[in-house]
């Protein structure tokens, strides 16, 4: 019987280094869910299509079901829960305040793309950010809410 083979992989992940042995095919989606325990990502489409499972791989957007753990090997990876360690993002108040959190299952990945867009452009129009979400899919309400969302997140980091 063959064993699959394994990898020692060091990421910073929210802050903090982590170590592990991983199967050198582990998705980096599946490494953080299920051996960090960080569940507010997402797995949806498992093919990356929906963007459920959206992160930041050193600062940028990224499907984490598009790449194996082993790939983050020696990078950074920020997940929702790490997203503002003094607690809570403006993105995740105007969230909530703009009614957009709607089903809550490809929230955390739209707020992860959003953020990344805020990080390139702090000042987007709509259309940017229609253009940045347009690989995270909702299929329940709509993204109006979701843009205003991350209009008004861009002008209360912007004051
Ligand atoms: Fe990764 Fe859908 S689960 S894109
Ligand atoms: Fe999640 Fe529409 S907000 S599918």
């Amino acid at each position: 019987m063959s064993r699959e083979p394994t990898s020692r992989v060091e990421i910073e992940v929210n802050g903090q280094i982590v170590a592990h042995d991983v199967p050198n095919r582990t998705l980096l989606v599946d490494f953080l869910r299920d051996v960090l325990d960080l569940t507010g990502t997402h797995t949806g489409c498992d093919t990356s299509q929906c963007g459920a499972c959206t992160v930041h791989l050193d600062g940028i957007a990224i499907k984490s079901c598009t790449i194996f753990a082993v790939q983050a090997h020696d990078k950074v990876v920020t997940t929702i829960e790490g997203l503002d360690p003094d607690g809570r993002h403006p993105l995740q108040t105007c969230f909530q305040e703009c009614h957009a959190l709607q089903c809550g299952f490809c929230t955390p990945g739209m707020i992860m793309a959003a953020a990344s867009l805020l990080n390139v452009v702090p000042e987007p129009d709509a259309e940017d950010v229609r253009e940045a979400l347009e690989g995270n899919l909702c299929r329940c309400t709509g993204y109006q809410p979701i843009v205003e969302a991350v209009l008004r997140a861009s002008k209360e980091l912007a004051q």
